[in-house]
Formats: C-alpha cells, sequence, structure tokens
C-alpha cells in the first residue's frame, strides 16, 4: 500500500496565495498578509461577521445604488423611459448617491484610514491608492452635480446631457466597483481580525 504523498500536498497548500478580487486590482501581494489569513469566504461568518457586516452592508448599499442608476440610464438610452419618467426616476436617486459617497469617503479619510495606517504601517502605499481614489471620485461627483443641476432644470427632453449622464454613471460606477473590491480587500481583514 503506498503512503499518502502528504509533504507534497502541504508544501503546495502553503504556497498558494490567494489573488485578490478584482481583475485589474491595484494591490500589491506584499500588502495582502491579513487578506491570506481571513480570505473573502470567511468575511461574513459566524466567527468575524460582527465585526466586518457594518462595512460590507454599506458597501453593498452603494453597489445596489450604483446598479439602481445604471439600469435608469440604460432603459432610457433604449428608448424605455419618457424625459419626464427618466428624471423623476434619476434625480433624486442620483443625489442621494452623491451625497452618500461624500459621507461615506469623508469617515474613511478622516478616521478609519488613518487609524488602520497607525496599526498596519506597511499598508501606508495600499492606503494612498485609496486615498488617491476618493480625491479622483470628488472631480468626477462635482462634475456630476453639475448635469444634475442641468437636468433638475430640463423639462424639454435633452438627448445631449443624457447621454453626458450615461458615461457619467458608467465612469464612477467603474471606478466605484475596483475602488470597493480593493478597499475591502485590505479593510475587512483589519476589521476581523482586529
Ligand atoms: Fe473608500
Ligand atoms: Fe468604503
Amino acid at each position: 500500500m503506498t503512503e499518502p504523498n502528504t509533504t507534497k500536498t502541504t508544501e503546495a497548500h502553503a504556497g498558494a496565495r490567494l489573488a485578490p478580487r478584482h481583475p485589474d486590482t491595484r494591490l500589491d501581494s506584499d500588502w495582502l498578509f491579513l487578506y491570506q489569513q481571513l480570505p473573502p469566504e470567511e468575511w461574513q461568518s459566524v466567527d468575524y461577521g460582527y465585526k466586518t457586516s457594518f462595512w460590507l452592508s454599506i458597501h453593498a448599499d452603494i453597489r445596489h445604488s450604483q446598479q439602481t442608476l445604471n439600469d435608469i440610464s440604460a432603459l432610457y438610452q433604449a428608448g424605455k423611459l419618457t424625459w419626464a419618467d427618466y428624471r423623476k426616476h434619476l434625480l433624486p436617486r442620483m443625489r442621494q448617491y452623491i451625497l452618500k459617497l461624500h459621507q461615506h469617503h469623508s469617515i474613511e479619510d478622516q478616521g478609519y484610514f488613518p487609524q488602520f495606517v497607525r496599526m498596519y504601517p506597511q499598508l501606508k502605499a495600499g492606503f494612498e491608492i485609496l486615498d488617491a481614489d476618493h480625491v479622483h471620485l470628488d472631480t468626477l461627483l462635482a462634475d456630476w452635480q453639475v448635469l444634475n443641476q442641468s437636468l433638475a432644470v430640463s423639462e424639454t427632453e435633452d438627448e445631449a446631457l443624457a447621454a453626458k449622464l450615461h458615461a457619467m454613471i458608467a465612469e464612477v460606477g467603474s471606478l466605484m466597483s475596483q475602488h470597493l473590491s480593493d478597499e475591502e480587500d485590505l479593510v475587512i481583514p483589519i476589521l476581523g481580525l482586529g
């Protein structure tokens, strides 16, 4: 009877490093030592969920709101919403979304991120990427706010304005998708293991 080759299996397992989740992640593998200890399938488990779910639920809410904006804009672009309905559905949700992003990012910038860098100085460069995303987003959100103000006073259909809004929603959505994913890969293991 042949003994199972446990050495080989253990070595293979020890060498397996979990990749960050976003395909275009900016995270360096050196910053993922906590992520390797607490992989995403554990984040919501009974042992860790009570420490991580508040952060994940805010991000789930942001993703849901972003998807709703994508859907409304796509319906209008496909000719399935009147101008009046497009404005009625989109305007309040865009205002609320922009406000929500500003509030969430200011709490991270002023409270959590500096605290995390003090706890793990070796992650400073990772948090600088997230800080830079917030700065980039602030610029986009300011431009988006100007488009919203135009939509608020445009009772006559303006397809060019809707096209600009469609592009803006897509651009913010793409940045947020990458940002939320990279942020979670850094932050959730800190919260869970802390
Ligand atoms: Fe953030
Ligand atoms: Fe966040």
